[in-house]
């Protein structure tokens, strides 16, 4: 009896020293990932958008009440008539193209059911196969690195606060859900990286493809 005793006080103590460690530590609220980076400027001079090289930009892209609205058909034509890849509709922040340091992508984005086999956020850049650091993918439902591991289950028609920390020189990317960090993957090389986001054709790609994003800020990590 004495001995359950002292167990249970002991898992006790232990949870109380574990829950003292986290709120003085932590705190209660997700931590805020922008902390130590500044907002950069950034309006259209910054970026522009890759839509079907036949259409006009109005016909797969629209901003009105501070939304950014990207869509696209698997059907449509690549951003570029000599481009292999598959249609994407992207806002392609160009302006900003890094090749050291510690940058961030911050940004509220919302799909609606039915997108699918679509990559909606890119760190544009990479060692040669590859030609992203990052992949940011929506199939059935869910969000995904690449092909996989799952990120996050059962996004549609919900709007997430998304912030992707990129650390050049530690080969490190990071992606926060909500203000929480979800995943850590290494770099994939490369010398000039970019961010991007909107919809961007993969495999199994539903015929009708869109994401909305709005309060897009690029940050970068204080000297
Ligand atoms: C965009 O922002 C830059 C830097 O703040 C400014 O110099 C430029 O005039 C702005 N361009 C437009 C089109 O607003
Ligand atoms: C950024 O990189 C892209 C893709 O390589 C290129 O098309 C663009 O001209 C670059 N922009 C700047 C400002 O260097
Ligand atoms: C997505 O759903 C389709 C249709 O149900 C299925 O064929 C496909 O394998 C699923 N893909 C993934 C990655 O779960």
């Amino acid at each position: 009896m004495a001995f359950l005793f002292q167990k249970l006080a002991f898992f006790s103590l232990s949870f109380l020293q574990f829950a003292l460690h986290k709120i003085l530590v932590q705190g209660w609220e997700p931590s805020d990932p922008t902390k130590g980076f500044i907002s950069l400027p950034l309006n259209r001079s910054y970026y522009h958008i890759q839509k079907p090289y036949d259409l006009p930009e109005n016909q797969r892209y629209c901003f009105s009440d501070g939304v950014h609205r990207c869509w696209v058909y698997s059907t449509d034509k690549p951003h570029t008539p000599t481009s292999q890849t598959k249609p994407r509709t992207e806002i392609a922040i160009q302006g900003y193209n890094y090749s050291y340091g510690v940058w961030q992508f911050e940004g509220h984005w919302y799909v609606p059911q039915g997108t699918s086999g679509v990559c909606i956020m890119q760190v544009f850049g990479a060692s040669p196969p590859h030609a992203t650091t990052l992949m940011l993918r929506v199939v059935n439902g869910s969000l995904l690195y690449y092909r996989g591991p799952v990120l996050v289950q059962d996004i549609y028609d919900k709007w997430f606060k998304l912030n992707v920390i990129h650390d050049v020189d530690a080969a490190k990317v990071k992606v926060y859900i909500n203000g929480c960090l979800i995943f850590e993957a290494d770099g994939r090389g490369g010398t000039s990286h970019a961010f991007k986001c909107g919809v961007y054709a993969q495999n199994d790609d539903s015929y009708y493809m869109e994401s909305r994003w709005k309060e897009i800020k690029v940050l970068r990590k204080c000297d």
